[in-house]
């Protein structure tokens, strides 16, 4: 038998500690063509043969654009503090810049003022990857204009929203979405050229400390950082060209963009890459202060050199006796430890862990008493809030932890194949149907659904139990 959320007391956590979960806009809202919305770079990607699983879009994801007040309640229901979502650029700008779509703006005006009737606070995100398709028409983060263009759509953000939402984030993942969409090939635009991956990353840093001034100026009291993927990079193997391989992608994953925001300056190997790309005063820009530093983690990566590539460097294979989930990712909870030990040292901000989870090709059904049993989930966001704890011991400055995800949703390259919720989406019904992991985090952090016969089936259980 597990054992029972109450391993970890209210004493293992700081006062005020935040708990949250965390969506993005292209991959729960869809309403992809409603109100005027305009393309994104994903709309594009998504028609591309063969790049998403299944040919999956965002066309309609899990309607949250329609279906919000239900997702609030939601969450109201697992006693969320705290709800991560990003606005989508398309919505509000259906060009990326210019003619203000005004529906779009009302919509994230009702999420925002449903969150606070329900008392979650709303943690915006300005960008988690969904680029108007009329901005990469014109270049996209190619084009060193971008950082313009980002600022001004921050304006509109800050303008509308900033009465109301206090907590910003200016981007998801830098890393993620430039190395995925600039050197693997992995993801929207779909180029793969080492020139354009280095010009976006410089200039998606300047539109970062472009939004910070922005948010600065504009929301008073804002509370603002930016959040990055973080995951201890190891060789996969001990030959010297392997560890210099890792060293080049803990930059190009881990560092690059955190160094530069918070330290000012690019870490070794990218510096010197980079350096043509960067003008006079750049750094200076960039690095603008921030407020804290948000983390996504969820599992290390293990790096090798691949002569061929962009880079010379890209995915190895982690050990043989580390287990992994189904959709090949290592399980390994103590990386968890070690990277929120290494942030807190590196860029002394208070954290806060703005997605963990964990993601299965498994359909997680649920089963005739409706109950949706994904134990391994279970299992292993509490291993990893574990480690926060023993994180927390050691002097680890975190503040907050959003679980990823709120619901099933679109998971990129692998469509509605790949499931993160700790929320089932029947994505024929649109049905919500609180998983197993969802009873434990309410039963963590005190909400109402911890102690709620089954939604579904109508039959009482223990609760927390697994
Ligand atoms: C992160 C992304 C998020 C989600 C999770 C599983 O890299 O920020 O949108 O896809 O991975």
């Amino acid at each position: 038998m597990s054992p029972l959320p109450s391993d970890f007391p209210a004493s293992d956590f700081p006062d005020g500690f935040l708990w949250g979960t965390s969506t993005s806009a292209f991959q729960v809202e869809g309403a992809a063509a409603a109100d005027g919305r305009g393309p994104s770079i994903w709309d594009s990607f998504c028609r591309l043969k063969g790049r998403v699983d299944n040919g999956d879009t965002g066309d309609v994801a899990c309607d949250h654009y329609h279906r919000y007040a239900e997702d609030v309640a939601l969450m109201r229901e697992i006693g969320v503090g705290a709800y991560r979502f990003s606005i989508s650029w398309p919505r509000v700008l259906p060009r990326g810049r210019g003619v203000v779509n005004e529906a779009g703006l009302d919509f994230y005006d009702r999420l925002i003022d449903r969150l606070l009737e329900a008392g979650i606070e709303p943690w915006a995100c300005l960008y988690h990857w969904d680029l108007p398709q009329a901005l990469q028409d014109l270049g996209g983060w190619s084009n060193r204009d971008s950082a313009g263009w980002y600022a001004d759509y921050a304006v509109l953000c800050a303008r509308r929203f900033g009465d109301r939402v206090k907590r910003w984030a200016t981007f998801n993942e830098f890393s993620v979405f430039t190395l995925f969409g600039y050197a693997l090939g992995w993801g929207a635009p779909s180029v793969s050229d080492r020139g354009e991956h280095l010009k976006v990353i410089h200039h998606t840093n300047l539109a970062h400390g472009a939004g910070v001034d922005v948010l600065r100026d504009l929301v008073p009291g804002a509370s603002i950082g930016a959040v990055h993927s973080f995951q201890p990079c190891r060789p996969a193997d001990p030959a010297p060209e392997t560890v210099e391989a890792a060293a080049l992608f803990d930059e190009l994953w881990n560092l690059g963009f955190p160094d530069a925001q918070i330290l000012g300056r690019y870490p070794p190997r990218l510096a010197r890459a980079i350096e043509p790309y960067v003008k006079a005063g750049d750094m200076a820009r960039i690095c603008r202060p921030v407020d804290w530093f948000g983390m996504n983690h969820y599992a290390p990566l293990f790096a090798q050199a691949e002569p061929g590539a962009v880079w010379g460097c890209g995915f190895g294979a982690p050990p043989e006796d580390m287990p992994r989930t189904d959709i090949g990712w290592p399980l390994q909870p103590a990386a968890f430890h070690e990277a929120l030990l290494h942030a807190t040292a590196r860029y002394r901000l208070p954290i806060y862990v703005t997605e963990n989870g964990y993601g299965t090709k498994a359909a997680e059904a649920p089963d005739a008493q409706g109950i949706v049993m994904d134990r391994e989930r279970l299992d292993y966001l509490r291993a990893c809030i574990g480690e926060m704890v023993r994180a927390l011991k050691d002097g680890a400055d975190v503040r907050g932890y959003f679980v990823w995800s709120l619901l099933d949703n679109f998971e990129w390259g692998g469509g509605y194949g790949t499931r993160f919720g700790i929320v089932h989406v029947d994505f024929e019904t649109q049905k919500r149907t609180p998983k197993e992991s969802a009873r434990w985090y309410a039963a963590l952090i005190g909400g109402p659904l911890a102690g709620q016969p089954n939604a579904t089936s109508g039959t009482g259980r223990p609760t927390g139990r697994t």
